[in-house]
């Protein structure tokens, strides 16, 4: 059952964003987003008013630290469609593996930290190179990292007692809840596409991205904007589970629109509480409510059934 309700939940991570089509192609204004920077193991921002909208708008961007070599996932991004070692991955699962969309632009390629350096040949595992080269796994443990670390630095602002951060997050402020390294791939061949990636909120809690080029909406006080990408900054945004999580947190709405002349790739890191058991445990990852007054988690339930819950009201019950 609560291995069903995983697969459920990751394919409605997976293919929620390719659910929502929005028509809406008119060009949009421009979204120039709060700067913060990290500062010994802590997110900075200029100002209060910066994080302040920053929580609001759901989106801000981390200049990329010196150490993080982006290169290393954007030729990842660029290739693994044309690589028959990835073309021919298939699925572990239905949010690990090779996706392509027939509503959507973007070709993707998702594992789960578990799966970065394993072996994977015909659906099994085997001796061999791992899933993911070394170097893309030290850019995904770097990237999960960082998401660690804005988690963490997000808690502390709202003075969520420490000692309450792993249960709070199902883990994943200790790099144990499900961190999934993205990458996709919008080829101007599939330019006949309505969206790149459909209007969507992401499901977990952060979200680091890498992507310099232009092309990413999203929706804020009601109004699409395009977000102001530049080189050498990480986009970080929030999903549903802190938007629960944190009063205030906003999981904003946003979308890729389809690219018609020049490729478009992204490295993405996402950040989510775990779904389903912990490793080596027989516990399974929860969402929680932080009650900022009487100091407590409060309606708390496993990450599994909160997925499915959304993935029912978002788009139907699967019973249907
Ligand atoms: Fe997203």
């Amino acid at each position: 059952m609560v291995y069903l309700a995983y697969v459920f939940c990751l394919l409605s991570l997976n293919f929620s964003s390719f659910l929502i089509a929005d028509a809406e192609t008119a060009a949009t204004p421009m979204y120039y987003m709060k700067t913060a920077s990290i500062v010994n193991e802590e997110v900075v921002f200029e100002s209060d008013n910066d994080f302040e909208e920053a929580i609001k708008v759901g989106f801000f961007r981390i200049k990329a630290p010196q150490d993080l070599d982006l290169e290393v996932g954007r030729i990842f991004a660029r290739t693994f469609t044309s690589d028959l070692r990835y073309r021919e991955f298939g699925v572990l699962d239905v949010v690990n593996g090779y996706l392509k969309s027939d509503v959507a632009q973007t070709v993707r390629f998702t594992l789960e930290r578990d799966n970065w350096d394993k072996c994977h040949v015909d659906q099994k595992e085997t001796i061999g190179e791992p899933n993911y080269p070394v170097n893309v796994q030290k850019l995904g443990q770097q990237m999960a990292e960082m998401g660690v670390v804005i988690l963490q630095s997000i808690l502390r602002r709202y003075q969520l007692p420490e000692d309450l951060w792993f249960e709070a997050t199902g883990g994943s402020s200790n790099l144990e809840g499900s961190h999934f390294l993205l990458f996709n791939c919008y080829d101007p061949k599939l330019g006949d596409r309505t969206d790149g990636v459909g209007a969507h909120k992401d499901w977990g809690s952060i979200t680091v991205l890498d992507a310099p080029d232009p092309g990413l909406e999203a929706e804020i006080d009601g109004v699409w904007k395009s977000l102001h990408m530049e080189d050498g900054y990480l986009t970080i945004n929030f999903g549903y589970c802190l938007e629960k999580l944190l009063p205030g947190v906003k999981a904003s709405n946003h979308r890729v629109v389809t690219q018609k002349e020049k490729m478009r790739i992204s490295t993405v890191l996402f950040t989510d509480p775990r779904v389903g058991f912990f490793r080596n445990s027989d516990k399974v990852g929860y969402v929680y409510d932080w009650d900022p007054m009487e100091k407590k988690l409060i309606h708390g339930e496993p990450t599994t059934t909160f997925f499915e819950a959304l993935s029912n009201k978002l788009y139907g019950s699967k019973q249907d």
